[in-house]
């Protein structure tokens, strides 16, 4: 890959990791990344606009050097996280006279995790501007999408917005701008419900404050640019504004049978009544899939078996998940089996302490479920589609 100029003196410079499988030894990324550095020549200065994943650090260097870049005046760090700031003091160190612009927060981050020395930062505050001479950059604040420290930058005169991670994809591809929306939908929402839901009052005030700015593309740092933005700010605007949708998802795990049989009586009995149900094996489901069905869903139903006298680790993990990620979700219930006693139930409650949530009868089963069990799911069934009927979740 070469650089690519996007606009008159603007050029992608990034790296695009088409090999990487996992973020923060947690996130699935089943179609890879990209880390997207730009560059951007003024009349009178040069600035970068966040590096790269210090492990494709020479990838950025390589593509300055194509472009003969021997001088650079301001590298922006919007987000200390490593996969944008982690090549920092590679850039500094070829080009020295370099000063990085950030916000005071994170200049304390970059001292911090890259020992960056003080005298080397310029701190802007929110909506300061800087020249470049024929060009100008507005620093926006942008806080906790998805840490305290991050800012977006926006260039004046070409009506682009540099926003991070804001609006990214966790996507490689050879496109430098979203032309698959289909995939880019999912990639993007798989993104926006891993990384950013847990903080979505911080994303609708962000939302509404670039709705000030004209915008004719995005360039955040994962995956394809949009120079259609209306696409992505839509879809960000269902996912963070809308209500919750007439949705339950139901993630599950089971040893020997009773479980899942209640989880197989329970979606049906669902789907008869209108609701739609997402089913998670938790066994074998790729997280990213459940944290995107939550972005969406009213309702959450976890089916487990007793293990150790309370739930099956796999289903602790989904719902400390579903917990910390702060989905929409209006209403839950717990569904599954116990061979002599145990505290699943009310361990599992306890665990959904952020989520604002009605809890609906569980239905908790001694052993293989009987025919009044049965019956209790129809029960669950019924409410749950009464409920999302009361508020019409559609
Ligand atoms: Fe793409 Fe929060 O780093």
């Amino acid at each position: 890959m070469r650089p690519k100029e996007i606009k008159s003196g603007v050029y992608w410079v990034g790296a695009i990791d088409w090999d990487r499988r996992l973020f923060d030894a947690l996130v699935p990324l089943p179609d890879g990344t990209s880390y997207n550095s730009y560059l951007i020549k003024g009349s009178e200065k040069i600035a970068l606009i966040d590096t790269v994943d210090p492990t494709m650090e020479q990838v950025l260097i390589n593509h300055l050097d194509q472009l003969g870049i021997e001088h650079i005046d301001y590298v922006v760090a919007h987000h200390a996280e490593q996969d944008h700031a982690g090549a920092i003091p590679q850039v500094l160190a070829k080009y020295p006279q370099a000063k990085v612009v950030t916000t005071p927060r994170c200049k304390g981050m970059l001292v911090d995790l890259l020992m960056i020395s003080q005298e080397k930062f310029i701190t802007v505050n929110d909506r300061e501007s800087l020249s470049l001479g024929d060009k100008t950059l507005e620093f926006i604040y942008t806080p906790w999408v998805h840490w305290p420290e991050t800012m977006s930058t926006y260039l004046k005169e070409e009506k682009i917005l540099f926003s991070c991670d804001f609006f990214g994809s966790h996507l490689a591809t050879t496109d430098l701008y979203a032309t698959d929306e289909g995939q880019v939908y999912e990639a993007a929402k798989r993104y926006y419900a891993e990384i950013m839901m847990p903080y979505r009052p911080n994303i609708q005030k962000n939302l509404e404050k670039i709705e000030d700015y004209a915008i004719d593309i995005i360039a955040h740092a994962h995956g394809p640019m949009y120079d259609r933005p209306e696409f992505i700010l839509k879809s960000y605007h269902s996912w963070v504004f809308d209500a919750p949708r007439n949705i339950v998802v139901l993630p599950y795990v089971s040893m020997h049978g009773s479980t899942h049989e209640m989880v197989k009586y329970l979606v049906g009995a669902l789907a008869e009544k209108g609701v739609t149900v997402k089913q998670f094996n938790l066994s074998v489901t790729d997280i990213g899939k459940l944290a995107i069905a939550l972005v969406d869903a009213a309702t959450i139903v976890i089916g487990t078996p007793t293990v150790l006298a309370g739930a099956h680790p796999m289903v602790v993990s989904a719902v400390f998940l579903a917990n910390a990620l702060r989905p929409k979700l209006r209403f839950a219930s717990i569904i599954g089996s116990y061979g002599w006693g145990g505290r699943t139930v009310e361990q599992l409650t306890s665990m959904l302490s952020n989520l604002k949530i009605e809890l609906l009868e569980p239905v908790f089963v001694k052993g293989f479920p009987k025919a009044v069990d049965l019956r209790a799911l129809d029960n669950l069934a019924t409410t749950i589609a009464q409920k999302h009927k009361e508020h019409n979740f559609i």
